[in-house]
């Protein structure tokens, strides 16, 4: 039975010259989570932001979750900083860190939740001896790196497969999709078993920057669209 659905809007699409307001008009329109995406220019092709701009939403007043998703290589180094900056979830690419079960006790011995991510082409089998140290499992339906790419279909019978493993645990896991998530797959994603919908530029690259609505209208539709699957 899968979990209440979260939509995360990834703030990678946002408009970084005003992050803070951008953000707090997404949460007022109904988003749960903050989806906050750490490129490091090694384990992925592009650079975007660290610890410092974690903080300063936190500072700025955001309460939501902040759901960090680490693209870095190596991890550990920078998990403490993320923690002290207030991430709520940390999440890593399992090929990026040499001892991943370490990685996971790090990540909870500084307070957060944790998670891995799955590339397109990275086996599953990387849960396998670790189901009781995650906290939410993150597939990827495009490679990582940027944002405005198209969803790869064979992520939603990747979802069925890790949805059976996350209800055979017995354990309340996350389960998360991110990448070209819109208001028109949405609900074949939900019915896959995801609950956490991760969405960049199908929430901020969308409509007229002159619309103060658009966020609403835009979330409203996902919501609807995820009320039609029956969980
Ligand atoms: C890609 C990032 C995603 C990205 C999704 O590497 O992990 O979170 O922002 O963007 P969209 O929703 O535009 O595919
Ligand atoms: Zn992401």
């Amino acid at each position: 039975m899968a979990a209440e659905d979260l939509i995360a809007p990834s703030i990678l699409s946002a408009n970084f010259a005003k992050l803070g307001e951008e953000v707090d008009n997404v949460l007022a329109a109904g988003a749960d989570i903050v989806h906050f995406d750490v490129m490091d220019n090694h384990y992925v092709p592009n650079l975007t932001i660290g610890p410092l701009i974690c903080e300063a939403l936190r500072k700025h007043g955001v309460t939501a979750p902040i759901d960090v998703h680490l693209m870095v290589k190596p991890v550990d180094r920078i998990v403490p900083d993320f923690a002290q900056a207030g991430a709520s979830y940390i999440t890593f690419h399992p090929e990026a860190s040499e001892h991943v079960d370490r990685t996971l006790q790090l990540i909870h011995n500084e307070g957060c939740k944790a998670g891995l991510v799955f590339n397109p082409a990275t086996p599953l089998s990387y849960l396998e001896y670790v189901m009781d140290k995650v906290d939410m499992v993150l597939l990827m339906s495009v490679n990582p790196g940027f944002g405005g790419q198209s969803f790869i279909p064979s992520a939603l019978d990747k979802l069925r497969e890790v949805r059976q493993m996350i209800d055979a645990s017995g354990r309340e896991i996350r389960l998360e999709i991110d990448g070209g998530v819109k208001v028109d797959n949405i609900a074949e994603i939900k019915a896959a078993g995801a609950d956490t919908f991760v969405s960049g530029s199908g929430i901020f690259g969308k409509g007229q920057d002159n619309d103060p609505n658009r966020y609403d209208t835009i979330i409203g539709k996902m919501r609807e669209a995820l009320g039609s699957v029956g969980s």
